[in-house]
């Protein structure tokens, strides 16, 4: 299935990778760079994808030493390899890695400078050149979004980019390159996807279109994701997670997100943990920190709606916020998360520094209200003592 938008395009389905070759001629671009990590290049996930570039006539070279929050120093040595080879275009094969190294790299080729200059929202002046993005996993959305991220490990902290200049040009979710993707995996990126969406409906500019998206891809995710994790066989649960992803990717690119990703990238940043694992743990915390303002009771009707929540029309307050946290957890629980920062052996955390960062992240502006650095110290030490 083909669904074209403002972007680009977008091949969906068993499959789709086929469709590739075809829309390359189309686009004329002769040189790719593919970018991923060690572990596709490996299992020649990589090559399957140099396959069909063959195909279209163009000829390509692989970077595959991208690492989980890529950092300055990877954008760089691709950027290096990327200028060396004189490429026309860019092909991450990966995850949520592989595409914002991707769009780090097309950004500063194009628009030149160092990429810690873009971060911030639309910083860069010119499109960057075209990127296909083979997602493997079913997650961070990145492939439609207009987001990335950079670890910058000087300042142990993640640089987000919101860059409408940096979109995905073609944009690839093909369940067979999903398939193998590890439980654990499956688990801490549909987390990712799910937190996308929840803080999508509770944002500051969430609008009717976007909570649609939005309230879709929850009860999408709640319904698919533990089959997918069960069993990475089954193909139904992969391809709804696949639109599932892609459509909280669609919400959040326009509402934004808020306090959980603030937190999580500060806290990502500092001690190089897995972002959706991050994310699901906050999640909870960050809801009842949120829930506890009358004004959010409708977005949180809305959140218990999708969730599948039986009565939550009845519901008031406290009960309606515990309800859907309780469910935040159950899931979690199930997917074998963990429900504290302890339990991912950061040992003591430095709240206030933490605070600090997250409270200057890009996506703290979009949260519904604005906290005191107090209160994110607070949400910290609880989401680590487990205290709720
Ligand atoms: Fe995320």
């Amino acid at each position: 299935m083909e669904r074209s938008n403002a972007v680009g395009v977008s091949f969906f389905g068993k499959g789709s990778i086929s469709l590739l070759p075809e829309e390359l001629k189309k686009r004329g671009v002769k040189r790719g760079l593919i970018i991923t990590d060690s572990f596709l290049y490996k299992s020649g996930a990589a090559d399957k994808v140099g396959e069909r570039l063959l195909e279209a006539e163009a000829e390509y070279a692989i970077y595959y030493l991208v690492q989980p929050n890529p950092t300055v120093m990877i954008v760089n040595e691709c950027l290096h390899a990327a200028k060396t080879l004189q490429v026309d275009f860019l092909v991450a094969v990966g995850g949520g890695s592989a595409i914002d190294t991707a769009k780090a790299v097309s950004i500063v080729l194009e628009n030149g400078g160092r990429v810690e200059e873009y971060e911030g929202v639309n910083k860069s002046k010119r499109k960057g050149i075209p990127i296909v993005a083979v997602n493997t996993t079913a997650g961070t959305g990145s492939e439609v979004t207009a987001f990335y991220i950079v670890t910058d490990p000087e300042r142990y902290s993640k640089m987000c980019m919101v860059d409408s200049n940096c979109m995905v040009s073609i944009a690839v979710n093909d369940i067979d390159f999903m398939m193998t993707m590890p439980p654990k995996l499956t688990a801490a990126t549909g987390m990712d996807a799910m937190t996308h969406a929840i803080e999508a409906v509770l944002s500051k500019k969430a609008v009717p279109i976007t909570d649609k998206d939005a309230m879709w891809a929850i009860t999408a995710i709640k319904d698919y994701l533990p089959r997918a994790y069960q069993n990475g066989s089954d193909e139904e649960a992969r391809e709804m997670m696949a639109y599932a992803e892609y459509t909280a990717g669609m919400a959040f690119s326009n509402s934004g997100l808020g306090m959980v990703h603030a937190m999580a990238h500060a806290l990502g940043g500092m001690l190089n943990l897995p972002h959706g694992v991050c994310n699901a743990v906050l999640l909870p915390y960050v809801m009842e920190f949120n829930g506890s303002f009358p004004e959010m009771a409708e977005r949180f009707k809305k959140v218990a709606q999708a969730l599948g929540i039986p009565s939550y029309r009845c519901m008031q307050g406290e009960d309606l916020v515990h309800a859907c946290t309780r469910f935040i957890r159950d899931l979690s629980h199930s997917l074998s998360l963990p429900e504290s920062l302890k339990e991912l052996g950061t040992g003591m955390l430095d709240y206030e520094t933490l605070a600090e960062t997250a409270m200057r992240d890009v996506c703290m502006k979009d949260n519904f209200f604005m906290p005191a650095k107090s209160q994110v110290v607070e949400v910290y030490r609880r989401a680590f003592e487990h205290k709720s």
